[in-house]
């Protein structure tokens, strides 16, 4: 591969560098193009366009592979526990047994949220979606928490990052107690993160709740599969809002909001929506997966295909055997989940699905898990967003520390040229 890519434009030839990453991603650095042509190139989508250059998630869609700082999903999926996946994507590598002691120990000392954030939750009917209360609460911990991050102070950073860990998870299940009318929980330090998050949820002042490892150890894997996927649409939102300087909380909460659209990570809950649909309308998952090949019918399949795994998502593997595992489990007998299996075999046999390349992808699975579990529908994309947090995290850090510049794209105007100002009564 040349080192140079050539442009010619009327007439005249241009040289740009070619940039080759670790895993032999080519790019053209295009960096001096519109100062040297007058031109810039056109992109909607970003589908051929890097936004930077980054160590932390690499993915390969055509291979399937997603790897977190060279490691692979699968590896970290079996192997590790999600606050240790976390502290490698924010920190760049495994921690020692002293250093995730102290990484949890740390975050520990952050759980306790100011009180006053709860007259902020009072403010929103019990019917607002936890996702639009989530993204106003972070944003609101700005107000709380005032001073910006002095990104180049290693310890400032840290204590930043153990309390961004801590008080997202804690107002994230806010959400859901406030939804249903319960007295909102506190972290209890004694215990692990994973296993906060569904005493959080579900610990009522009644009696003692009793945790399930499978589901816990479930929900890790899962919280792990969601930790990072490069510069997807909720991560490039948090880039872009934090490269103009504004503080980790804000961005974080522009990133929530992102996440929330059907077409990210509230695909989830359109994929227990839809199941639901279908049920409702009698169960004939052939008649849904006509409606999804008619080019005249708005409804896609909810939790198929993937921007970039145009051949398999390996998160929808493990996790599917997550899902089997917590459905054997927990022993659940709910009918919606037997139009997902049906719809998923139908689906894979499909010749317009196979020849799309359109395959079950992560949120499809996560959405059954997370109904066996018993968690509201409304809540699966809040669950996504406590596993993306530390690529947030991580990817807020890296644009910081490499002093990125503001992100601002350009355009091709297409609207009307110059026109003479028309008076209101001459309109
Ligand atoms: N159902 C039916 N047809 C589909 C679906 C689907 N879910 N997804 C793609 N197609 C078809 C398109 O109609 C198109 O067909 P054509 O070639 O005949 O025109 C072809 O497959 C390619 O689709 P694109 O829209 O070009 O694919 P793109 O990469 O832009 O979109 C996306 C990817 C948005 C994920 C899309 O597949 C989709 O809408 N899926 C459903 C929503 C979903 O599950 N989103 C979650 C994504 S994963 C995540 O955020 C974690």
């Amino acid at each position: 591969m040349s080192n140079i890519a050539i442009l010619e434009i009327d007439g005249k030839k241009y040289e740009f560098p070619v940039i080759v990453g670790t895993e032999n991603e080519v790019a053209i650095d295009i960096n001096k193009l519109r100062g040297e042509t007058g031109a810039i190139t056109i992109d909607p989508g970003y589908k051929n366009s890097g936004s930077c250059t980054s160590n932390i998630t690499f993915l390969d869609g055509e291979q399937g592979i997603l790897r977190y700082r060279g490691y692979s999903i699968e590896d970290l999926a079996e192997k590790s526990n999600f606050l240790e996946v976390a502290y490698l994507l924010i920190f760049g590598e495994l921690p020692t047994a002293a250093q995730i002691e102290k990484f949890e120990n740390d975050i520990r000392k952050y759980t306790l949220v100011n009180e006053e954030m709860k007259n902020i939750i009072d403010g929103f009917p019990r019917t607002a979606h936890p996702m639009g209360v989530l993204a106003s609460l972070t944003s609101a911990l700005t107000a709380f928490n005032p001073k910006s991050v002095n990104v180049d102070n290693e310890k400032e950073m840290y204590e930043a990052v153990c309390k961004t860990m801590a008080k997202f998870l804690v107002i994230a299940t806010w959400t859901y107690r406030k939804n249903m009318g319960y007295p909102l929980n506190y972290y209890d330090n004694t215990k692990g993160y994973v296993e906060n998050f569904m005493r959080l949820m579900f610990e009522l002042p009644t009696g003692p709740y009793k945790m399930n490892p499978v589901v816990v150890n479930a929900l890790d894997k899962l919280f792990i599969l969601h930790a990072d996927h490069e510069q997807n649409c909720s991560t490039s939102t948090v880039r872009m809002v934090g490269s103009s300087h504004a503080g980790l909380f804000a961005s974080i909460s522009s990133g929530v909001s992102a996440l929330w659209g059907p077409l990210h990570g509230g695909a989830n809950q359109a994929v227990l929506e839809m199941l639901e649909a279908i049920q409702k309308d009698g169960g004939d998952v052939e008649k849904f997966l006509a409606k999804a090949k008619d080019k005249n019918d708005p409804f896609r399949l909810m939790g198929f295909g993937h921007r970039v795994y145009k051949n398999f998502d390996p998160r929808a593997r493990i996790i599917k055997k997550a899902a089997d595992e917590v459905l054997a489990d927990l022993g659940v007998d709910d009918p919606v989940l037997d139009i997902a299996k049906k719809l998923e075999k139908a689906a894979l046999e499909d010749e317009y699905f196979k020849s799309r390349n359109l395959y079950p992808n992560v949120d499809f699975y996560s959405g059954i898990i997370y109904r066996a579990m018993g968690i509201p529908t409304e809540m699966f994309t809040v669950l996504f967003a406590i596993g993306r947090l530390p690529g947030w995290i991580a990817q807020w850090k890296e644009m910081r520390v490499n002093k990125e510049p503001i992100g601002r794209p350009r355009q091709v105007y297409t609207g009307s040229p110059l026109r003479d100002f028309t008076d209101i009564n001459n309109r």
